[in-house]
């Protein structure tokens, strides 16, 4: 087995004192929890000399029951979204990575980055983004979401887009003209320093572009079809009314103001 990293990812060295341990995970980012094999191999440096590493990513649960965003998402769709689809593209990835060492220590978002490949994706970038995307998904809602956002991201959402009531008139449309399979995204435009709506399509994911996404909704026709058959517009005015956490999206912004300074409020400098 060869033992190398991408240039862009964190290279990853097992230390534990019996050598089966997991690395531990850095700055709250996941990491591939690795099952290691006892056998020693050979061409290795010290004590990473292990035959077979078997990189696998877990599936994670959304943070209420399957049936907390009912009537609204039913759990039904939870058990064949979440239990079904989310799972699927979790093993698959999995799979794909048992055979790509290369890949091995990247965080989920590093290994986005690295399989985007600069437009050209490489075979893992399809499942690895869409199982950030679920993750991200399942935690953009809550059981008694919708109504309003409240103080610092109200305020910039009717910064940037004039109102509450247009934002929601304009991801509405963003979600009815995404053609086919994808996302909507509001994010944070890390340049710009503004809000904004982002369509994607099938896995795409905006951190690629170095967006910081604040909310989502997946438009793929299985995040639907079993509550609302074809009528998307059902679909998405019920996620903006019931289902969307205004808080996640809030301490979204908030963590993402660590990194991007919107303007507000200024610092006076010494
Ligand atoms: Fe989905």
């Amino acid at each position: 087995m060869s033992w190398s990293t991408s240039p862009s990812c964190s290279s990853v060295c097992l230390s534990s004192s019996n050598g089966l341990g997991a690395p531990k995970l850095q700055n709250n980012q996941q990491r591939f929890h690795l099952s290691v094999l006892k056998k020693k191999g050979k061409g290795l440096p010290g004590h990473c000399r292990l035959s077979k590493v078997v990189a696998y990513y877990g599936l994670r649960e959304p943070p209420y029951k399957l049936d907390a965003l009912e009537p609204f998402m039913s759990r039904k769709t939870l058990e064949v979204h979440w239990g079904g689809h989310h799972r699927s593209y979790v093993e698959a990835l999995n799979k794909q990575l048992g055979k790509n060492d290369v890949l091995y220590g990247c965080t989920l978002d590093e290994l986005i980055k690295v399989t985007y490949n600069n437009g050209n994706p490489m075979p893992e970038f399809n499942n690895a983004a869409q199982v950030w995307n679920h993750d991200f998904f399942w935690e953009s809602m809550r059981p008694g979401g919708g109504d309003m956002p409240t103080m610092g991201l109200l305020q910039q959402i009717e910064k940037d887009f004039g109102s509450f009531t247009n934002f929601k008139d304009k991801f509405l449309q963003s979600a009815l003209t995404a053609f086919g399979s994808g996302w909507v995204w509001l994010v944070l435009k890390r340049e710009e320093k503004h809000l904004a709506l982002v369509k994607t399509s099938n896995a795409v994911n905006p951190i690629i572009w170095n967006d910081i996404p604040l909310t989502c909704l997946d438009v793929w026709e299985h995040a639907y079809y079993l509550d609302y058959k074809n009528d998307r517009t059902k679909y998405v005015n019920t996620f903006l009314d019931h289902l969307v956490s205004w808080d996640a999206a809030m301490v979204r912004m908030v963590r993402a103001q660590a990194f991007v300074n919107l303007g507000e409020p200024k610092i006076p400098v010494a």
